[in-house]
């Protein structure tokens, strides 16, 4: 009975703990969720961020990590080698919102 009690316990709060993580979301799902960027960036840089074959770079890289918020945002907006610029197409505060999520992507 004793036994029966401490596996309950035991499973009733590992329950707990997978679906406390289940709802908190992490901080650094922004960005492959951010319509801005599946619409527009996903293409080239993959679903994940982490590039594709003939396309964009991984956007999680120790160059990214070491690019500063006015790189980021100047890519973005006018473009860089092969990467289309997309000022005009997107909002300041969208290539801002972008700019923050890629930065967060790389703080792991
Ligand atoms: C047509 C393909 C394409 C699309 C669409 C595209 N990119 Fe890129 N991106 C590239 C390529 C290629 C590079 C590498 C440019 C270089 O360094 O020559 C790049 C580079 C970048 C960089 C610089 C990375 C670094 O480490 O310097 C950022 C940031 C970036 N892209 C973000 C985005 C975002 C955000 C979007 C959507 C708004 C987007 N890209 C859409 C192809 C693309």
């Amino acid at each position: 009975m004793k036994i029966f009690l401490l596996a309950s316990t035991i499973a009733s709060s590992l329950l707990l703990s997978t679906a406390t993580f289940a709802q908190t979301p992490s901080a650094d799902t922004g960005l492959l969720i951010n319509p801005a960027y599946v619409k527009n960036c996903a293409k080239c840089h993959g679903k994940t961020a982490e590039g594709r074959h003939f396309g964009g770079p991984s956007l999680i890289s120790g160059k990214t990590a070491a690019a500063s918020t006015e790189d980021l945002r100047n890519a973005i907006a006018n473009g860089k080698g092969h990467m289309p610029k997309f000022a005009g197409k997107l909002t300041t505060e969208e290539i801002d919102a972008l700019v923050r999520q890629i930065q967060a992507l790389n703080k792991k």
